[in-house]
């Protein structure tokens, strides 16, 4: 995968895939998109310690260093599984500015969370537990039930074989009875995908640049 690293709207950088023309996050602020969609819309709406976490796309690990900052301010205890094809080297994830730009961070964070193995539990704080699985979404196997989702694959246009309803169904297995799925994505196929799984669909506000976002509630 060819990448190279830009800066967006608010300053953040993200990462961009000249081979799919694809931006990992918003061009308008990859922080304030991810603040809004992940955080504002999925972890600050669960109400529970600890909470289980399921990302697909650990990608720059900007959803992780947000949701850690939140728990460190909420005191909430996360257990976060995170899925990744394509991992970031050093020289990439070396570059990144999140750690300057979000509050309350432990420092050296970041870097600690990409250089830790693949396949081990392993702690970002005394709230904090995370574990990487370096897999493909379509033959992932996490253990455990999970509150949250945070479905954060490229764009359906892009990668139409990770928004199927094999994956969704997939997904909605390892929910647990009222957990949420977020997704930047609003798309009316993408909602049919989700409700013929037994998700109830929201369509609610998206971040700036985007008019609306997914939230879907596993019955
Ligand atoms: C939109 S980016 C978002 C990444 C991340 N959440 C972030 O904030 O940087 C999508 C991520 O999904 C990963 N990805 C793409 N196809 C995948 C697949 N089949 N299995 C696992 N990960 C995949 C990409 O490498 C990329 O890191």
């Amino acid at each position: 995968m060819n990448r190279e690293l830009r800066i967006t709207g608010d300053g953040s950088h993200t990462m961009y895939v000249s081979d799919m023309d694809e931006s990992y996050h918003s061009k308008h602020g990859a922080l304030q998109e991810s603040v809004h969609i992940f955080i504002r819309k999925g972890f600050q709406t669960i109400e529970k310690s600890p909470v289980h976490i399921l990302e697909l796309g650990l990608g720059t690990g900007l959803n992780v260093m947000l949701t850690l900052a939140e728990s460190e301010k909420s005191g909430s205890d996360v257990f976060y599984h995170s899925v990744e094809k394509y991992p970031l080297n050093a020289a990439e994830f070396g570059k990144l500015n999140y750690e300057a730009m979000i509050a309350g961070l432990p420092a050296g964070s970041l870097i600690r969370m990409h250089e830790a193995p693949w396949g081990i539990d392993f702690n970002l704080s005394d709230h904090f537990r995370m574990f990487k699985e370096h897999s493909d979404f379509r033959s992932m196997d996490p253990e455990g039930r999970f509150d949250l989702v945070y479905f954060d694959a490229f764009a359906p246009d892009k990668q139409p074989e990770l928004w199927t309803r094999e994956i969704f169904s997939k997904l909605f297995a390892l929910m647990e009875p009222g957990a949420i799925l977020v997704s930047y994505s609003s798309k009316g196929e993408v909602r049919r995908v989700l409700n013929s799984c037994g998700f109830e669909v929201r369509k609610i506000p998206g971040p700036p640049g985007k008019r609306e976002m997914i939230q879907a509630i596993r019955r």
